[in-house]
């Protein structure tokens, strides 16, 4: 039971463990301030710039240091017992939203709103305690990585925005885009996968669908929080050429797809300084580089300082009293009396905030809790297609689609009898009919606990789309469900692997899965293997069993997918966006780094072992062969590829290809163009993901489909000029299935070019 320990760090550090009961706070009706009408910056034709400029000059110095300090908005007894604060008797304010993430007040005699955030990575989420909402979960952001569609992402972030919006919040705490370099890490649940342009762009749309609502999404964490052990003081070390073509690549692509008004700095160091206070990262990179214009936030408890995070370029403090001070309050008002700050960084703070509240629409569109306004039907079937999208088909020797002769089949383990397992931490959401598994007394009972499952049933989902008597077996005793399996058609084994912010895990399922798979298979040739897993997990069973379904964490709509799949009301469509590593010796790092029993310990984590080669890159560069490649995933049709074509017109790599449906079933496809430079190009990698497309395909149907080439793809990233650099030369460029698996391949000729740091 390895996973339902919380780890020192989560009880002692990070603390949301102790929060038991709500308080005896008054909880005061959330009042959304309407703009004084007739104030030249209520004007919606203006530009926000310009709005920015007008408000910004009628605001005195304590209004524009309120804008820029932001409270925890849950009640927690143990941040009241906490050494440093003892005796601060906090609570949150009232005007906070109950059992959220964050507060911070707005000026009401200029319409300036509240901020109220929440964590919104899979949906609208509810810190612990005994009052939490109730409302749509998604997949996690590894499935919606894994759908490969961007309509899908953008679909699924413009329904949490609406959900947001309906319970009183205007800034969401989402767009999780840190790309996996530990396997083991365990919120990559949370992420996009390992590649900068998939993820960047999956979580950009996301993040454009909540925006879309004119509220805040933030881009997070920023940068390399790749793992979560000693996630407080480890540093991550990377030179800036290799994270400039891969983590920071990803954040640069979600930016730029997505738009969001924040980015919330890192629990991490990087290069031995805070992420949330690295000039290096905030000024330079983010602010310069990029043109970024919105406003940095900290993560809860990142800030450790108020004049080097103030002149690094953290805009706003977040979550007080996770942090040790008050920094952006009162110390932070001295230090610019006393000129340690100057007074254009505090106007640049305010000005990026109102900046973000404009150009969304948050200023202008208040937010009053109406959720009895909420669709939970309709976003119903958003989250059950973004599930269906996101469900890769990992092996199948024939096995499914279920057999529509089968007479018996027998479902086991997984508790797919009660629902469909999701993650843990601050992203969880607690779904409409509450938690199934509850009172079984899995996993943590503290943060990054309670374990919750969503009451949609993959057993009772099958029942009702299958002749065939189903029948359930828990498989906690293994003789007995093999027993229960040897008079089966068909036998459906369920394997869950829970993991949770603040701990790494290991990559293997959980309680007795992986025995109880194997004595199955053992016993009934005809198994199938559902997986509900964070990420990747190794696969002990794997040539034992007839097929295996990874359907990650598949949100509230869950079973329901599974069992379509399952039965081939759907051709399943998702495609790995990570590598399955067959041993930890493939990884860079075969030992995790740290101790997650000290939460103090400062370690060292050493990203150029890898650099920029990250997941397939690093499989590629190595020579390895992966348990399962990334862009791997195999469906009930097959596709046939037909005039592979490119241009170079205007510079820009463009490629084309047709895509037919050579099969009986309606089904998608996701044709995937990598692309691999001369040698002396000097990349990090053999090769590297260019493009793809998604494309839903009638059986006997044809589309061509085209991909641009972003020319940071094409190019090596100059540290001392800031440009991105395409050697001149041959490259190849291959159309393929997967990462390890080619269709066809042509060669390009492409003239040295020079970009900006933008890539412009
Ligand atoms: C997490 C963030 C989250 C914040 C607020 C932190 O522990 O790292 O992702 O947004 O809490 O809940």
């Amino acid at each position: 039971m390895r996973h339902f320990k919380p780890s020192l760090l989560a009880t002692a550090a990070l603390g949301f463990a102790f929060v038991s009961t709500i308080p005896a706070y008054a909880q005061a009706p959330a009042t959304a301030v309407e703009a004084p009408k007739g104030t030249p910056w209520t004007d919606t034709r203006l530009d926000a710039d310009t709005r920015t400029e007008l408000l910004l000059k009628e605001m005195t110095q304590d209004e524009k240091l309120k804008l820029v300090f932001g409270h925890f908005a849950t009640a927690a007894d143990w941040l009241n017992a906490r050494g440093d604060i003892a005796g601060l008797n906090w609570k949150p304010p009232v005007e906070s939203h109950h059992q959220s993430a964050g507060f911070v007040f707005g000026v009401p005699r200029l319409g300036i709103p509240n901020q109220w955030q929440t964590d919104a990575g899979v949906g609208v989420a509810s810190q612990v305690g005994d009052k939490p909402r109730l409302r749509t979960a998604l997949p996690s952001g590894m499935a919606t990585a894994a759908t490969w569609d961007r309509d899908l992402a953008f679909k699924g972030g413009a329904m949490i925005g609406r959900e947001a919006r309906l319970s009183g919040f205007n800034v969401q705490l989402a767009g999780g885009v840190n790309l996996m370099r530990e396997p083991r890490n365990g919120r990559n649940f949370e992420y996009g996968g390992e590649d900068p342009l998939l993820a960047g762009i999956i979580v950009g749309e996301q993040i454009r669908g909540i925006q879309s609502n004119h509220i805040i999404s933030t881009v997070k964490h920023y940068a390399y929080n790749a793992q979560e052990t000693n996630r407080f003081t480890a540093s991550s070390n990377i030179s800036d050429k290799a994270g400039r073509e891969s983590d920071l690549l990803a954040f640069q692509f979600a930016i730029e797809t997505g738009n969001p008004a924040s980015v919330m700095c890192a629990y991490n160091r990087v290069n031995n300084v805070y992420a949330c206070e690295s000039d290096y990262l905030l000024n330079e990179v983010l602010k310069k580089d990029w043109g970024y214009k919105g406003y940095v936030m900290s993560d809860w408890g990142a800030t450790h300082s108020t004049i080097p995070a103030a002149n690094a370029g953290l805009d706003q403090q977040s979550g007080y009293p996770f942090d040790k001070s008050n920094y952006f309050a009162g110390p932070l008002k001295e230090a610019i009396e006393n000129g340690f700050v100057k007074q254009e960084r505090l106007d640049d703070m305010a000005r990026r905030i109102l900046w973000g509240l404009f150009s969304t629409g948050a200023f202008d569109k208040p937010v009053p809790v109406a959720e009895d306004q909420i669709d939970f039907k309709a976003h119903a079937a958003v989250t059950q297609a973004d599930a269906e999208g996101g469900i890769v088909l990992l092996k199948n020797t024939g096995l499914l689609p279920l057999a529509t002769t089968a007479k018996k089949i027998v479902v086991i383990g997984g508790y797919a009898d009660k629902g469909v397992i999701s993650g843990g931490g601050s992203s969880q959401v607690y779904g409409q009919g509450g938690n199934p598994v509850k009172d079984l007394g899995l996993g943590p009972k503290a943060f990054p606990g309670p374990l919750t499952y969503y009451p949609d049933s993959p057993v009772e989902a099958l029942k009702a789309r299958t002749k065939a008597e189903v029948v359930y077996h828990d498989g906690k005793d293994v003789k007995a469900a093999v027993k229960a399996a040897k008079g089966a058609d068909v036998v459906i084994v369920f394997g869950t692997q829970w993991t949770g912010e603040s701990l790494d895990a290991e990559l293997k399922l959980d309680e007795n899965a992986d025995a109880l798979i194997d004595a199955v298979a053992k016993a009934n040739k005809k198994t199938v293997v559902v997986l509900q897993t964070g990420g990747p997990v190794f696969m002990p069973w794997l040539s034992k069993v007839g097929a295996v379904v990874e359907a990650w964490y598949p949100g509230t709509k869950g079973g329901t997918a599974i069992a379509r799949v399952l039965t081939g009301e759907v051709s399943p469509s998702g495609r790995l966006p990570v590598t399955f590593a067959a041993s930890l010796d493939q990884l860079p790092r075969p030992k995790l780094d740290g101790d997650p029993k000290s939460d103090t310990i400062r370690t060292q984590v050493n990203y150029d072992i890898e650099g920029a080669a990250i997941g397939y890159k690093w499989f590629d560069k190595k020579g390895l062969k992966p348990l399962f490649a990334f862009g791997h995933g195999l469906t009930y049709s097959t596709f046939g590829y037909s005039d592979l074509k490119t241009s170079t017109a205007g510079d820009k790599l463009r490629v084309s290809v047709t895509v037919t449906n050579t099969g009986k079933v309606a089904a998608s496809d996701v044709p995937q163009v990598y692309v691999s430079a001369p040698a002396s190009a000097g990349w990090e990698a053999p090769k590297r993901l260019g493009g793809w497309d998604k494309v839903a395909l009638k059986p006997g149907e044809s589309k061509t489909v085209t991909v641009t080439v972003d020319p940071r793809l094409l190019a090596t990233f100059d540290s001392a000029s800031k440009t991105w650099n395409v050697a001149a030369g041959a490259y190849e460029v291959i159309l393929a299935r997967s990462a390890t698996d080619t269709a066809s391949k042509t060669t390009v000729t492409l003239n040295a070019q020079k970009y900006d740091v933008r890539g412009k």
